[in-house]
């Protein structure tokens, strides 16, 4: 008999501070400074009262910043006399948030043309598990800071334990698409065009790695990174940079209001922990470990802490090549593929590090879905078949190669 543990959340009582913010008027802009003075200038942003959509990380390289009004005008041509380009993504953020909510107000209910609330997406893999009952569970590993399950979504059919494969989503609790693409991935497993992988693999996948702070996007601040921990200065750690493999060696912040904190210690943050408690358990069958982040259209490989190549970084690349390819079949989505440093910035304490440097797992790859940047976390809605449709497109390639069993883990290098 399968236990469902399936709690309805207590809601949690915003009072005062419960006021979404209005971000009209924020606009997001790419920005590349040439120099390392124009990239401490750039980084300086943070203290002020900008965003970083994507960290600065190097001269040369962009980073893509949201901006209060309040920082469009002096502080930009500031940058620009320095001699940084400056770029316009998006005018007037608000926008395209208001485009969301109206496009949930219309659905009123779970599906793919709109983004769901934790409670649409929780009511549909419960439904799902009640309509597959012989051969999936819904079950929590852990719960959050404020409380809620990790809802971990296991199809597993026939008697034997299978190869399994791991997607995670939404430990950022900003990148909307991701538990989407997973949810989307779940249906198509269990109704739709992919139901033959089940055959070979038994799945595991957690939709919300981060509920606290996905719901706090919902509620409060859409643009919320972070877990919801309490701190003594600021709220949150980045769950991301909070896993026990090179813990704060490069690429996060010990600053509690940082973006990208690590946490007071490597697994303080509750969700982390579950994943660290749990991957053990299946990790002797474990083949494949999938992330899901947004955005940039990124095919990641380990590890992020330094840009040492992995013993496997040819098969890697040649394997990440061929999912690209397969991602721009439908839509000519383009997709990179490289190592975490290579193609973005050092960030050590990441789950995919953590999972490849503990566990020895053959295949361990991050995704940053749609887009580079047109809208950023703020994908609209009408994108989240196609995005979700070239995604499986690449999971394809995924699957055959770990049907064929090519991939070998190695231990080595750390
Ligand atoms: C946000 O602020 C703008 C301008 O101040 C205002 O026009 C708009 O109605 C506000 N939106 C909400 C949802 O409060
Ligand atoms: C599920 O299992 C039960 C008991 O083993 C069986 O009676 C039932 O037919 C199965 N349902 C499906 C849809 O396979
Ligand atoms: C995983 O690696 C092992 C070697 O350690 C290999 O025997 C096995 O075929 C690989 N499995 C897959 C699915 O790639």
């Amino acid at each position: 008999m399968e236990i469902v543990i399936y709690v309805v959340l207590a809601s949690f009582t915003l009072s005062a501070c419960s006021e979404r913010i209005n971000y009209t008027g924020y606009a997001v802009k790419r920005i590349t400074p040439k120099t390392e003075s124009q990239l401490a200038a750039l980084k300086q942003l943070e203290n002020i009262g900008a965003l970083f959509w994507k960290e600065p990380s190097a001269r040369g390289r962009p980073a893509d910043v949201l901006l209060p009004p309040n920082l469009q005008g002096e502080m930009v041509n500031i940058l620009k006399a320095m001699g940084s380009t400056v770029e316009n993504l998006i005018e007037n953020i608000q926008v395209l948030i208001d485009n969301e909510e109206s496009a949930a107000k219309r659905t009123g209910q779970f599906g793919w043309t709109a983004y769901s609330s934790f409670e649409e997406i929780n009511a549909f893999l419960l439904e799902q598990h009640e309509k597959h009952p012989n051969y999936t569970r819904l079950f929590s590993i852990g719960k959050s800071f404020e409380g809620r399950d990790l809802l971990v979504f296991k199809i597993s059919r026939g008697s034997k334990p299978k190869k399994s494969i791991w997607l995670d989503a939404n430990i950022h609790a900003r990148e909307w698409i991701t538990s989407a693409v997973a949810t989307f991935t779940i249906n198509e497993l269990l109704n739709g065009e992919r139901t033959g992988w089940t055959r070979d693999f038994d799945w595991y996948i957690l939709s919300i790695l981060n509920p606290d702070g996905f719901v706090y996007t919902k509620t409060n601040n859409r643009l919320w990174r972070k877990t919801r921990s309490t701190g003594l200065r600021c709220i949150g750690a980045d769950a991301n940079r909070n896993f026990g493999f090179h813990w704060m060696e490069s690429g996060s912040s010990n600053n509690p209001c940082s973006e990208t904190y690590g946490g007071k210690s490597a697994f303080s943050e509750l969700e982390t922990q579950a994943l660290r408690d749990y991957i053990p358990s299946i990790s002797k069958h474990l083949v494949g470990y999938i992330s899901l982040h947004s955005y940039s259209q990124l095919i990641l490989l380990p590890y992020g802490h330094s840009n040492k190549h992995i013993p496997q970084y040819d098969t890697y690349m040649d394997l990440g090549h061929r999912i690209a390819q397969a991602t721009a079949t439908r839509y000519q989505t383009m997709y990179t593929t490289g190592n975490i440093v290579d193609l973005l910035y050092a960030a050590s304490g990441g789950s995919m590090d953590w999972v490849k440097g503990t566990h020895n797992i053959n295949l361990t790859l991050t995704f940053e879905l749609r887009d580079t940047g047109r809208y950023g976390f703020l994908l609209p809605p009408t994108e989240i078949i196609p995005t979700a449709e070239e995604f499986l497109d690449g999971l394809e390639v995924i699957v055959q190669s770990l049907r064929d069993g090519i991939i070998t883990p190695d231990f080595k290098e750390h």
